[in-house]
This record gives C-alpha cells, structure tokens and sequence, in this order.
C-alpha cells in the first residue's frame, strides 16, 4: 500500500500516480486486485450512487458510510475520503470533526475543494495529522457560481489565480493536488512549479497522475461522454446483454439447470 511520502516520491521519480473512484466494498474489493494506486470516495457518489444532478447532495454521513464500506473491501489501497459542501466552510471545529469522522472510518487521507477562505482549516487538518489533498480547477461543490461544467483558468487571470492557489495548498502542507478540467499548458505549469504531485482529470497528460470516475471509465454512464473522458469497457450495455439473457433463459426454462439447482 501507497504511503502519503509515496505520493512526492513517484513525483520526483517521474513515476505516475493512478486513482479511481470507489463508493462500496465490493468495488473495493475488485479494486484491491488491480494494479491502481489509491481509491478516492468522492463526494461524485451523490451523483453516480445517489442520483443527485450535482454534488452538493453529498453530506458527511453519506461520506462516512461509503468510506466505511470501501474501507471493509480494501485491504491493500491509499483510501482518500471526499469533504462533502459547506463541511469545510463553517470553522475548523466542524472541518475536524468531519475530517476526523472520514478517517476513522477507514480513510488515510481526505480530499477539499479550492483554498481562499479556508486556509486555516488545511493548516489545521495538516497540523492534526491528516494529510489532506488539494482539488483546483474545475471545483464541482461551487458549480453554481463557476456557471456549470466548464474549463477552468482559461483566461490570464484565473490561470494566475490556479497557480496561487496550487501554491498556497502546498505551502500549507497538502500532499498532492487534484486538478480538474483545466488547459494541459496550464496544468503543465502548475505541476512544474510544485514539488508535491498533481493528479490530473481533464487536465492533460503533463500532470503526476490522473483520476477517472470508475463508473465513467468502465462506460456505465451512457450519457456522460465528456472529453476528456475514455471509456475503458462498455458498461452498460454489457449489464443489459447479460441481464437480457437472465431474463430470457428465466422465461424460456433454460436456467435453471440441474447443475443450479440442490439433489
Ligand atoms: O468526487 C470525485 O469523484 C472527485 C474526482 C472527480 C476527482 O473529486
């Protein structure tokens, strides 16, 4: 298993750092039998597992009960527990308590949005013995005032404000940088400019490492294609073909047979 020094070190071994979502136990399990370095429980359950059209659905006790669970399937993976809205942004009691929360149910690390107006709290987090990861970029718990799912730091302006904030987060003593939807020559930038790692999603492939939600990446969200995303297997229409000939064989008395069923 990954070690939170291990992060700094792939980086300056030149050596990619790769993460997935995991939201339960049985895909922790799957996931613990793979090769990929670190399961994130994202605060995207909300949408992926919950339904929800954003992420501000997601509260600590949905986040503390999905760690939990994924921590049960895993025995070999570097967990990262999402801060879910607003567990952050109302003092550095509250951010402990749902910090401390999300690591005792089985996380190593946990996972906050953007920097300006909580930088005590990262100072506070780190300085509690939780390692905490940075999340820049296209920041999902503020999609309303980013006006939706866009690139971020487009503009001279807000590139320069990305960059500050990377800064900030490692000054704090983050251990690595989620960077999200953001130009490749900016994130290139970015990860040039800091010695902690950054783990790229729709940031290009000049970055430490990348993330991908494990149900985008396996295809079963059919109306989720952004491009930044690859679909590694078709999903969804592998659930419906093997759910199609349960349904069949059921109807038509093929299964089960004698080798399914008790003398
Ligand atoms: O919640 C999440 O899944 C994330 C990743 C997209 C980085 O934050």
């Amino acid at each position: 298993m990954m070690s939170v020094f291990d992060f700094k070190k792939r980086k300056t071994e030149n050596n990619k750092i790769s993460m997935v979502t995991c939201y339960d136990a049985v895909s922790a399990k799957m996931l613990d039998r793979t090769s990929v370095d670190c399961l994130l429980v994202g605060d995207s359950l909300a949408m992926v597992i919950h339904g929800h059209s954003s992420t501000l659905g997601a509260t600590p006790e949905m986040m503390v009960l999905h760690t939990e669970a994924v921590a049960r399937g895993s025995k070999n993976k570097y967990i990262v527990g999402d801060m879910p809205f607003l567990s952050y942004r109302k003092g550095v009691v509250p951010a402990l308590e749902c910090a401390g929360a999300l690591m005792k149910a089985g996380a190593h690390a946990v996972k906050l949005e953007g920097v300006w107006g909580h930088e005590e709290v990262v100072s506070q987090l780190v300085g509690s013995g939780i390692p905490v990861m940075g999340h820049i970029g296209l920041t999902p718990q503020s999609i309303h005032a980013l006006g939706g799912f866009k690139v971020q730091g487009r503009e001279r302006d807000a590139a320069e404000d990305l960059v500050q904030q990377a800064l900030k987060l490692e000054e704090l003593g983050c251990f690595s940088i989620v960077m999200e939807c953001v130009p490749s020559t900016l994130a290139e930038r970015i990860t040039q400019s800091l010695k902690i790692p950054t783990i790229g999603i729709g940031a290009g492939a000049a970055v430490d490492g990348q993330v991908l939600v494990l149900h985008d990446l396996l295809g079963f969200n059919l109306e989720f294609s952004p491009k930044f995303l690859k679909k590694y297997m078709q999903g969804a229409a592998q659930v419906e073909e093997a759910v199609n000939r349960f349904d069949q064989e059921t109807k038509s008395g093929a299964f089960p047979t004698a080798k399914e069923s008790y003398a």
